[in-house]
């Protein structure tokens, strides 16, 4: 396993095993590795000859300064995660390195419309930086393929427009949420949850089941259902920030006829923002 945390290296062994006519399947993570990260790199192995993660905390896609100060670093560990599979290179840049004009220079991609709402409302210039540092991590590999998870669902679609508008060659592979068994989805996140938050944080999950199952008995209120699972969230103690159901594609309110729909939710448990997904 390569770990390589300069740039000019990393891009010339990837265009190495390009010249020797070899496929790089890429997952980029924010490390503190589980098994919902570990599937998306099991998936990365069917894809390609060679498999690249990279662990960037990147500081641009951060809007709040603690949350990128608490965000848990266990590079040792993910290292330890990451032998027992053939990853042929982990990917560790510096911020300093990452971004050589100062992470407040940058110029920023901003993708605008889907990256404006939910997720992008809450959290202001989040999906500006991760397509920024998705698109230069694309540039320094140039992978024919990349994993990305369900999980962050918004974040899929993002990628998905970035690839389109600049035009790159990497296909975008989505990979199914991994979940505990009482539903919480797994995240980096949840290792900060107290002992009662961690069991309180599955009523995410069984709200977002309650939806899926009144639409399948034939409900259409979707406002009422909205409604009723964000109170089922605040009286759970969640401070909910939004219960959406959305139109799988584009992320707008549902028209009538649209039968691809996903409910999205975002809530905060004590001092951990929590957010899921679900299709229906
Ligand atoms: P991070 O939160 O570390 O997630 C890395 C990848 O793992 C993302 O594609 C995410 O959707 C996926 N993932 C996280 N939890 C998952 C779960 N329970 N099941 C399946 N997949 C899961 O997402 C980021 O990092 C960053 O925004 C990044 C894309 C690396 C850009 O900085």
């Amino acid at each position: 396993m390569n770990v390589l945390s300069d740039i000019i290296e990393t891009n010339n062994l990837c265009q190495k095993w390009r010249n020797n006519g070899d496929s790089i399947a890429f997952v980029p993570t924010m490390g503190c590795l589980h098994e919902g990260h570990l599937s998306l790199i099991k998936k990365a192995q069917s894809l390609a000859e060679h498999v690249v993660v990279s662990i960037f905390v990147n500081p641009l896609q951060f809007n709040d300064t603690d949350d990128l100060l608490n965000y848990p670093r266990t590079l040792e560990e993910d290292f330890n995660k990451l032998s027992d599979y053939s990853v042929d290179l982990v990917f560790t840049p510096e911020v300093k390195r990452f971004y050589p004009e100062g992470e407040n220079d940058v110029a920023k991609i901003e993708l605008g419309g889907i990256t404006t709402i939910l997720e992008g409302a809450q959290r202001p210039g989040h999906f500006d930086g991760v397509a920024t540092v998705v698109k230069r991590l694309f540039d320094i590999i140039q992978p024919n393929v990349a994993v990305f998870g369900e999980k962050d669902f918004q974040q899929l679609m993002v990628i998905k427009q970035l690839v389109a508008k600049f035009l790159l060659g990497t296909k975008i592979v989505g990979m199914p949420t991994y979940r505990e068994s009482d539903g919480l989805a797994l995240s980096s996140r949840n290792i900060r949850l107290s002992e009662n938050e961690r069991q309180k944080a599955p009523e995410i999950f069984r709200q977002m089941e309650s939806i899926k199952t009144a639409i399948q008995a034939g409900s259409v209120d979707l406002a009422g259902l909205e409604q009723a699972a964000s109170e089922n969230l605040s009286k759970a103690g969640f401070i909910p920030e939004y219960v959406a159901i959305r139109e799988a594609e584009t992320l707008l309110p549902p028209k009538t006829t649209t039968t691809d729909r996903v409910v999205l939710v975002a809530a905060k448990l004590g001092q951990i923002r929590l957010i899921d997904n679900l299709r229906l």
